[in-house]
């Protein structure tokens, strides 16, 4: 199989690889064993060791994975699933402090300078329905963690402060949310605060194509308070009934896949990874593969209780799981694959990948015209 290694082509032959590498020398190439031979100097060294070989370039993991996760589920095996909604906005508009008035949290307060650094993950069932909730960082130095919270989502609360209007991030994240083809509803938030006039911002909301259902178009949009609880009945009704309307389903018995939307190496605890489950049902023990990392699945908490064991994990609930061998990149999809050793294979493949495509760029600085450059 291609690429081989001079190790890998003398076992496939069942010759010495001091042999090998002798008859390389008198081709006149000085290789060690790792080196890899690409087709033709493979071709070559058979015909001059005198052997015959056919070569078969190995399948490409990646098509593999995409075949896993584009796996057609049947029309039968599909049921309900909740909706996950995301919240973008401009940087203090809100966005938190409505999450955790809906979770009867307070995170916002406890925030660092009050901007959010990580996307948090929660399911929370409301009257019996359970919805899922992204909350992205509104910081501009998070874009790309907040285009993420937008290409795992079925809706986008896009939050607006009616004191502020429309802002740069604001602006963004409507290109976020189409870009994504995800449908937005909006929250005026901060109604509580006196001489704030909401039609402002509707206004200005429309101005850039979100015209609200109550003139005419086809955005909801709910006035909001994160201090008071105003208006957060509305929101989720609405959010519940454009779920119902997008009649969301997925395959719960197929192996689980999804995203990663962070992780980190925590200390005592190796790396923790928050996976939002799109497809399939995650369970503790599982083998998983995602971006370069792979492992084991060795616990999966609930993000609300950080201490509360989860069991299984079907789609549009958020874990964070233990198990992985190095951090993946936020963003990284996951699959569950059968084989522990396959899975590794692919994480190193990926890795391999990552490190030429850095020699790559190195190597693209450094050139006959800039190396004397100063
Ligand atoms: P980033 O995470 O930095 O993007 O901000 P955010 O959008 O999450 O805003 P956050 O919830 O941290 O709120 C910013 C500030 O606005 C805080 O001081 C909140 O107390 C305040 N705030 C949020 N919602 C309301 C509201 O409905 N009314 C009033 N009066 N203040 C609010
Ligand atoms: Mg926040």
């Amino acid at each position: 199989e291609l690429p081989c290694t001079v190790r890998s082509f003398a076992e496939a032959l069942g010759l010495p690889a001091q042999k090998v590498l002798a008859k390389l020398f008198e081709m006149g190439t000085l290789a060690n064993i790792n080196a890899t031979l690409d087709q033709a100097t493979a071709e070559l060294l058979a015909a001059e060791l005198g052997v015959d070989v056919t070569f078969r370039a190995e399948a490409d993991p990646e098509e593999e994975i995409e075949a896993i996760w584009n796996a057609p589920d049947p029309e039968e095996s599909l049921r309900p699933r909740p909706p996950v909604v995301t919240f973008l906005g401009h940087v203090d508009h809100g966005k938190t402090s409505l999450l955790d008035k809906i979770l009867g949290l307070n995170v916002a307060a406890k925030e660092k300078g009050g901007i959010t650094q990580h996307i948090r993950a929660y399911q929370v069932e409301k009257n019996g329905r359970p919805i899922t909730f992204l909350d992205t960082p509104g910081h501009e130095a998070f874009t790309a963690m907040r285009a993420r919270g937008a290409n795992c989502t079925d809706i986008v609360v896009l939050v607006v402060a009616v004191d502020d209007g429309v802002m740069p991030q604001t602006e963004e994240a409507i290109s976020h949310a189409r870009a994504a083809g995800v449908p937005i509803v909006v929250a005026l938030n901060k109604v509580d605060l006196p001489g704030t006039r909401p039609e402002r911002v509707m206004q200005q909301l429309t101005g850039l194509g979100l015209v609200p259902t109550e003139w005419g178009g086809d955005v909801e949009m709910v006035r909001t308070s994160a201090l008071t609880g105003q208006g957060i009945p509305e929101l989720l009704d609405t959010l519940i009934t454009l779920g119902d309307i997008f009649e969301l389903k997925a395959n719960y018995d197929r192996p689980a896949c999804g995203t990663c939307l962070e992780a980190s190496l925590q200390p005592g605890r190796g790396v923790v990874a928050k996976f939002l489950v799109q497809k399939g049902t995650l369970r503790p023990g599982d083998i998983v593969v995602c971006g370069t990392a792979h492992g084991r699945i060795k616990a999966m908490y609930d993000p609300l209780q950080p201490h509360k064991r989860v069991q299984e994990a079907p789609p549009a609930r958020p874990v964070d799981v233990i198990g992985l061998d190095n951090v993946p990149e936020a963003g990284s999809r996951f699959v569950v694959l059968e084989d522990i050793a396959k899975a590794r294979k692919i994480a190193e493949h990926r890795m391999e990948m990552a490190r030429q495509r850095e020699l790559a760029q190195v190597r693209s600085h450094v050139t006959l015209e800039n190396l004397f450059e100063r």
